[in-house]
C-alpha cells in the first residue's frame, strides 16, 4: 500500500528502493578509468543520441500531463537515469520498451524530492515548476550537477514569486505554495536556459497569459515548447527572446521525440579535427552548431553540411589557430563546449585566447592538459593557450562532464598511453564514451582499477 504523501525517512527508504530498482543501464565502479593510446585518425559515421539537455525538461514535464507519456531514443546517461530515480520516488511509473520511455504520471503521489535524489542531478531543479504546477505545491532539495561555479536559482525563484507562489528556502529545501498562482509577464535578469524552461513548465498550467522576456533560446528551449504543446499546452515564441504561455486546464498523453545532443555531435567533431580523418555526424541540424562550425572552419577542417548531416574531414596539415572564442548564450559558442576546444587549441598552431562568460569555475580541466605537456595560462575566465608540437600521454583526472570529456580528446592525440580518472562525470552526458569513439577507430577503454 503507497501512502498518499510520504515524507521524511519513509520516503528515503521509498527512494533508496527506488535507485536500485531504477537502474536501466549498469555501469562501471566509481573507480572506472579510461585507458586510450593516442595517435589514431578517426573514421565511420555516427549517429547522435537524444540530448541530455532536451529529455532532462522534458522527462520534468511528463508529470503535467493526466495520462502516460511515450519518449522515444531514451539515451540513458547517468543524468537521465537519475531524474528517472526522482520521477520514481514520487510515483512516476516508469517503463522502458526498447528504445522508448514509457512515462505514466497517474499514479503521482508526492511533491517532494528528497536531497539524496536530487544532488544527484542539476535538473531536479526542474521539479519544481513542474510540481507546482500540477500539485500547486513542491518541495525540491537544492540540485546538483556539475561544480562549474556558484549556478545559483534566484533566476528560477524569483519568477515563480512574480507568479504568485509562495517561496520559502530553509533546512537545504525549496517550499512552494501555489495556490494563488497567477499568470504574469516575467523579464529574466539573464537568459537563463533552466528559468526559462522551469517558468514555461510553471506557467502552462495557469490560467491566463504568461510572458517570459529576454527568455534563453536554445534549441532545447524549443524542444520543451514542441513537448508541452504535443500534450495540449499552448506555448509560442520559444527560439526567440519572448516566450508566451496561454495556460491551459490540463495536458493530454503524448508520443515525443526528443531533439539529438549538438554537445555530443560537437565533442566528436572536435574530437575529427583533432585526430584527423573524415566522421560523418548524423541527426543534428547544423544551424544548431553553427558557433562551431565557424570555428572549426578556421583551423583547416573541412565541414560539409547536408540536412542533418555534418562531416568532418582533416588530413595531414596542422590545425590552424583557433584565434580568441568567447562563450554565450545561443546562437554563440556553448559552454558545454569550451573545454573541448580548450584540448584542441593546446595542439593547434598559435596561440588561443579562451572567455568563459557563462560559469565562473569552468577551467578545471587546464591543470590536467599542463600535466600532458600542453602550455595553458588562466586568469579568472581567460585561458591563454600557446599550441604545441605534441601532447603526451599521463595519469589525468576529470572533475566535471565536459573537462572530463576535453581530457578523453586529448588522451586520443597524445604520444603513449592517457589514463583518465572521473570517468563518472562523463557518463552523465556520454552513453559510453569509449564504445562511441572506439567505433571511430580510437584506441580507448574502459577499466576497472
Ligand atoms: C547551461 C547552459 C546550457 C547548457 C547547460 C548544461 C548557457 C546560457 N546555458 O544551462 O546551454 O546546456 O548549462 O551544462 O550556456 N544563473 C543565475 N541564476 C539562475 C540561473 C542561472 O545567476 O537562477 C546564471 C548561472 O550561474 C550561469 C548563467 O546564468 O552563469 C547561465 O545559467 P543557465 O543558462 O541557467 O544554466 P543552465 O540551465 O545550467
Amino acid at each position: 500500500e503507497i501512502p498518499l504523501r510520504l515524507v521524511g525517512s519513509e520516503m528515503c527508504i521509498r527512494d533508496r528502493i527506488n535507485c536500485e530498482c531504477k537502474s536501466f543501464y549498469k555501469r562501471g565502479n566509481d573507480m572506472s578509468k579510461l585507458l586510450i593510446q593516442g595517435g589514431k585518425k578517426l573514421s565511420g559515421s555516427f549517429d547522435v543520441p537524444a540530448a541530455k539537455t532536451a529529455y532532462l525538461p522534458i522527462l520534468a514535464a511528463s508529470v503535467l500531463s493526466e495520462e502516460k507519456v511515450v519518449l522515444h531514443n531514451y539515451p540513458g546517461f547517468a543524468d537521465t537515469e537519475n531524474m528517472c530515480n526522482i520521477l520514481s520516488s514520487i510515483g512516476v511509473k516508469i517503463e522502458r520498451q526498447d528504445d522508448c520511455l514509457i512515462v505514466d504520471p497517474t499514479s503521482l503521489f508526492s511533491w517532494s524530492i528528497e536531497s539524496e535524489l536530487a544532488s544527484q542531478v542539476r535538473s531536479s531543479i526542474f521539479m519544481l515548476g513542474a510540481l507546482l504546477a500540477k500539485e500547486r505545491k513542491a518541495k525540491v532539495a537544492y540540485p546538483g550537477g556539475c561544480e562549474i561555479g556558484v549556478r545559483p536559482i534566484d533566476i528560477h525563484l524569483s519568477g515563480f514569486r512574480k507568479m504568485g507562489v509562495k517561496v520559502e528556502e530553509k533546512h537545504g529545501y525549496i517550499y512552494c505554495d501555489a495556490s494563488s498562482i497567477h499568470s504574469a509577464f516575467l523579464t529574466l535578469d539573464f537568459p537563463s536556459v533552466g528559468a526559462t524552461e522551469s517558468l514555461m513548465m510553471a506557467a502552462c498550467l495557469c490560467d491566463g497569459e504568461t510572458r517570459i522576456l529576454n527568455a534563453a533560446k536554445e534549441p532545447e528551449i524549443v524542444d520543451l515548447q514542441n513537448f508541452l504543446n504535443a500534450m495540449g499546452a499552448e506555448v509560442h515564441g520559444a527560439g526567440s527572446s519572448e516566450i508566451v504561455i496561454y495556460g491551459v486546464k490540463k495536458l493530454h498523453g503524448c508520443e515525443y521525440d526528443p531533439i539529438k545532443d549538438r554537445i555530443i555531435a560537437g565533442t566528436y567533431m572536435i574530437a575529427t579535427a583533432m585526430c584527423g580523418g573524415d566522421v560523418l555526424i548524423n541527426g543534428v541540424k547544423s544551424a544548431n552548431l553553427q558557433a562551431l562550425i565557424d570555428k572549426l572552419d578556421k583551423t583547416a577542417c573541412l565541414i560539409d553540411v547536408k540536412n542533418d548531416k555534418i562531416r568532418v574531414t582533416r588530413g595531414d596539415c596542422r590545425l590552424g589557430c583557433l584565434g580568441k572564442i568567447e562563450t554565450s548564450v545561443y546562437p554563440g559558442l556553448p559552454t558545454d563546449l569550451q573545454a573541448q576546444l580548450l584540448a584542441l587549441a593546446t595542439i593547434s598552431e598559435g596561440t588561443s585566447i579562451i572567455v568563459e562568460n557563462v560559469f565562473e569555475s569552468r577551467f578545471k580541466h587546464v591543470p590536467e592538459l599542463i600535466k600532458m605537456g600542453a602550455d595553458v595560462h588562466v586568469c579568472d575566465r581567460v585561458a591563454v593557450v600557446r599550441g604545441c608540437n605534441a601532447l603526451y600521454g599521463a595519469s589525468v583526472c576529470g572533475m566535471e562532464l565536459r573537462g572530463t570529456a576535453s581530457l578523453v580528446l586529448a588522451g586520443l592525440v597524445a604520444e603513449g598511453y592517457t589514463t583518465v580518472s572521473g570517468v563518472k562525470h562523463v557518463d552523465r552526458g556520454y552513453n559510453k564514451i569509449e564504445t562511441d569513439l572506439a567505433l571511430l577507430g580510437a584506441d580507448v577503454k574502459r577499466i576497472d582499477d
